[in-house]
């Protein structure tokens, strides 16, 4: 008589078991399809082209300037399109370079870092699912490789999402060893960071994608903690090791984190010469980043006496989602800002549908054409992005001790 219930128990676990693998395998599939559709596999991605008043303002000259020298030169001239004259970002490219060969004066227009400025790691994180880490990385890397500084965008989360917004499917596209992974694991399959780094439509724009395998290092480690040599290069060493072999070819490094504190996240951010928070303000989100702050903190203490170098440039919060007509909102904004004053960025990225829409079709909004919304809807949400990005780029300037 005992095991009536106990038989029912067992049998509905089991039922339990085979509907959530039965919905995971269907959901997989449905997504896979929905990918298919939105983004074949087959299709590559490429960037459109920019309006010469986009172009000018990125190389940051007057349009008139611009026509100026696009008409002294071959493959700086702009093409025509539907009988308007666009750049692509080669060109665009091209451009700054040949004002930069052409001796006109002491301003640069290619931003590289010059030797005595070092490499800026950045590090997006938050524990906080959905707080806005992927688009934010990929937002910037792309702005950054749009002004001309050589970005090498790194998604660190096994799902993956970075990746897909760069033209990547982790499922398709990217096999054993093609992640990170690959350059800071623990056993003979090591393989120099070059060989896990791709190019992408943007040029001086690279990535090392992500997938399902990056969950091996958080297994990986305690093993290896335990049968460590005299020697061996810690899990918080690992991905600055990585790094340091690709050092010479990029200005910035941009991280994307996965919503978990683990080995990865850590090893990211001792890596780090500078770390972005991504928050969104509302009270559940903040709650759950003062815990994940203070063990932040107790980690990084720990890991700072294993012998790690937690030094860093700046590290800042920045406002994901915001709505400035919400007014829980703007109190929680204000009181991040009487907690953390100088450290929340000024500019807070607006939430809108032009930018989750463009996450969609695996699009950021700087890939997605104006005409595809109402012209408010897209300027507002470009404008916000740009300005957020141009204030990270005043910060990664500042610790190179440029002029902002
Ligand atoms: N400013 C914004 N306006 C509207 N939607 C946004 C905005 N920023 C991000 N989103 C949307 O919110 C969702 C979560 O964003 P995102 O994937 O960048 O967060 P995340 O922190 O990387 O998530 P995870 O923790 O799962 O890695 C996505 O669907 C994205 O398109
Ligand atoms: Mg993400």
């Amino acid at each position: 008589m005992a095991n009536g219930p106990e038989t029912s128990n067992t049998a509905e676990r089991a039922e339990l078991q085979s509907l959530v693998r039965r919905h995971g395998e269907e959901l997989a599939s449905q997504l896979r399809l929905h990918h298919r559709n939105t983004f074949p596999p087959e299709a590559e991605k490429t960037i459109r082209h920019f309006s010469p008043a986009e172009a000018a303002k990125l190389i940051g000259i007057h349009e008139g300037y611009l026509r100026q020298v696009a008409a002294e030169g071959g493959s700086i001239a702009p093409e025509i399109k539907n009988g308007r004259r666009t750049y692509s970002v080669e060109s665009i490219h091209e451009i700054r370079k040949y004002l930069d060969h052409g001796a006109r004066g002491h301003r640069r227009y290619l931003p590289h870092r010059t030797g005595t400025e070092h490499l800026q790691v950045i590090t997006v994180m938050n524990f906080k699912g959905g707080s806005g880490k992927t688009t934010t990385s990929a937002q910037l890397a792309q702005y950054l490789a749009l002004h001309g500084y050589r970005v090498l965008a790194i998604d660190l989360d096994p799902q993956a999402s970075l990746s897909a917004l760069f033209g990547f499917q982790p499922e398709l596209h990217v096999s054993e060893n093609e992640t990170l992974y690959g350059a800071i694991r623990y056993d003979e399959k090591r393989r120099p960071i070059s060989e896990v780094v791709r190019g992408t439509y943007i040029p001086d724009l690279h990535l090392v994608p992500g997938n399902l395998e990056l969950m091996e290092f958080e297994h990986d480690t305690p093993r290896a903690l335990m049968r460590r040599k005299p020697g061996d290069t810690l899990f918080f060493a690992r991905i600055g090791q990585a790094l340091a072999q690709a050092q010479n070819l990029y200005d910035i490094v941009v991280i994307d984190c996965p919503p978990q504190l683990g080995y990865l996240t850590l090893s990211a951010l001792t890596a780090a010469t500078s770390v972005l928070v991504t928050i969104h303000p509302q009270m559940l989100d903040v709650m759950s980043m003062a815990q994940f702050l203070q063990m932040t903190g107790d980690l990084l203490e720990e890991v700072a006496q294993a012998g790690a170098s937690t030094n860093y440039d700046w590290m800042n919060y920045l406002i994901t989602r915001f709505e400035p007509g919400d007014g829980p909102q703007n109190q929680m904004v204000a009181f991040l800002r009487s907690i953390f004053k100088q450290h929340v960025l000024i500019h807070p990225t607006l939430k809108s549908t032009a930018i989750s829409d463009a996450g969609l079709t695996n699009q950021t909004i700087y890939e997605v054409e104006r005409s595809q919304f109402t012209r408010s809807t897209y300027d507002r949400a470009i404008e916000s992005v740009n300005s957020v990005n141009a204030e990270i780029e005043g910060l990664i300037r500042r610790a190179w001790g440029r002029a902002v």
